[in-house]
């Protein structure tokens, strides 16, 4: 893992799982200070020295999630934001990754930024979707892909728009406020508000009444 990922791994909220008790101190601090429920809050505040990262009243973050923020990566999750489990969320160095109030991310769903990423208010994405802002550096055919060259495009869904399981969310796009994406779909272009589009790549089916 390279040195500049700070990676933790958090517990759900105590109503659902209740903590260890070694961490029985972290959890009054957290929920002081965020009513976030955290064990493994060692790993936490290590995650939030040199990065600007922010998090609401009552986050919910489930078994299993990694947060992988590096070094000048900005992650800001809003109030009531509830990541599944196994959700990971990557954040590059420069880049800017933000769920606005009461946005759900689905189990094992990757949301990975080299620009920035915002995810609005209300916004339901299903189980293993990912959402990508960038591709990797392709259009010179004899030069060896190099995972650190990338083209990146930010990516914004608006708010109460839901996307359903599976679906992939390519970099540029920009997807309307209250739209619903279909299960499998794969969006390359941008999705008008209140539009319903599915496949690959995604079309516009019909329009929310
Ligand atoms: C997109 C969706 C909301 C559309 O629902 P709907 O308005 O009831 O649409 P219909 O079932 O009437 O389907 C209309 C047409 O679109 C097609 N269609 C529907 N969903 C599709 C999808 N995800 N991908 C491709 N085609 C789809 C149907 O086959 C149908 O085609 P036809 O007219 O040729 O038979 C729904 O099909 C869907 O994909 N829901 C996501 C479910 C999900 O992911 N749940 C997990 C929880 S987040």
């Amino acid at each position: 893992m390279p040195e500049t990922l700070q990676n933790f791994q958090v517990k759900p909220s105590a109503s659902l799982n209740r903590p260890r008790r070694a961490h029985a101190w972290h959890e009054r601090l957290v929920s002081g200070l965020g009513h976030l429920r955290l064990a493994g809050l060692r790993f936490f505040w290590a995650g939030l020295l040199g990065r600007r990262c922010s998090f609401g009243k009552d986050v919910r973050i489930y078994e299993c999630v990694k947060l992988a923020v590096e070094s000048g990566g900005n992650l800001q999750l809003g109030r009531s934001v509830a990541l599944q489990q196994g959700v990971v969320i990557a954040v590059k160095s420069g880049a800017r990754v933000e769920i606005q109030d009461e946005g759900y991310i689905g189990e094992y769903t990757v949301i990975a930024s080299h620009a920035s990423i915002t995810i609005g208010s209300g916004v339901l994405i299903g189980p293993h979707c990912s959402v990508v802002d960038y591709n990797h550096s392709f259009r010179d055919k004899l030069r060896r892909m190099d995972p650190a060259q990338v083209e990146s495009h930010p990516v914004v869904i608006g708010e109460n728009a839901w996307i359903g399981a599976g679906c992939r969310i390519l970099a540029g796009v920009h997807i309307g406020e209250g739209s619903v994406i279909g299960a499998g779909a794969v969006v390359t272009h941008d999705i008008p508000a209140f539009a319903i589009a599915v496949g690959s790549p995604a079309k516009i089916l019909k329009y929310r009444e």
